[in-house]
């Protein structure tokens, strides 16, 4: 193992403790090695509906897309052990995914560069107008499967916000939307609950979260309002808990 194969578990273990794993107990984190050295973290997030969980590698790697990096060169895991999904869930990323050692991949299309420092995912400080800002982030979309980008931000108590795009795999099931990609993001940089999600899909007008991303706001940001971009009409409002009614929050699950 190479020292800056090192260096990315170093990154990743440190990140352990901002994984949401309450009905595991096991932590989980990923770094994303991109091809210009940035790191991208991802940690793993659970939801009361296990199904829906994100897993650390998966985070980092839709957390990558959304902020424009398209050439992944290394991806490692610390934590919870790799299982057999970790290892699918790599080989069917764009490039040729190799396992070099229990929890390091690379892609042999990219040249590993040197590893340099984490990224800063956070956008639109300044911006006064949320819409033409989603609609910049959704450009960022990786859609080969149904050509239908999706763009979100994620606007924090300060202020602050964090982008999210679909991002799409030859395994649908592996397939995240803009709004959790932006929600997991919140949770790798240990964020507040968001107050406001807004969100565009440029090749629907009525678009609206879908049940998965309705549950993972509940659980992660019950108090938000979701702003949906309507093209040329004014965005349609609504609260996250009208948008779900009668949620399963989980409340009887054990927790870790
Ligand atoms: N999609 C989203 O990103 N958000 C939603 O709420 C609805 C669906 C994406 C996922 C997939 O890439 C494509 O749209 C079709 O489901």
């Amino acid at each position: 193992m190479t020292a800056r194969f090192e260096a990315l578990l170093d990154t990743a273990r440190a990140l352990l403790p901002r994984a949401h794993v309450p009905y595991s107990g096991q932590a989980e984190a990923a770094v994303a090695l991109a091809a210009d050295g940035s790191l991208v973290p991802g940690v793993r997030v659970e939801s009361a509906s296990f199904s829906l969980v994100i897993p650390a590698s998966q985070n980092a790697v839709t957390t990558a897309v959304a902020l424009g990096y398209r050439q992944l060169a290394a991806l490692a895991l610390a934590g919870r052990p790799a299982t057999a999904a970790t290892g699918a869930y790599v080989r069917g990323l764009p490039g040729s995914w190799e396992r070099v050692d229990g929890a390091v991949w690379i892609n042999r299309d990219v040249e590993t560069p040197e590893v340099g420092a984490v990224v800063d995912p956070f956008i639109g400080r300044t911006a006064t107008d949320p819409v033409s800002l989603v609609r910049r982030v959704a450009g960022h979309a990786w859609v080969p499967e149904s050509a239908f980008p999706v763009g979100c931000v994620v606007v924090l108590p300060d202020g602050r916000g964090l982008p999210g795009v679909n991002v799409e795999h030859p395994d649908w099931n592996s397939i995240l939307c803009a709004e959790r990609n932006a929600l997991s993001t919140a949770v790798t940089w240990g964020c507040p609950p968001a107050l406001r999600v807004v969100l565009t899909c440029l090749r629907d007008p009525d678009g609206t979260p879908c049940g998965a991303c309705r549950q993972l706001l509940v659980e992660l940001a019950p108090d938000a309002q979701v702003i949906m971009d309507r093209g040329d009409r004014p965005p349609e409002t609504a609260d996250v808990r009208t948008l779900l009614p009668g949620a399963f929050d989980g409340r009887g699950l054990a927790v870790r």
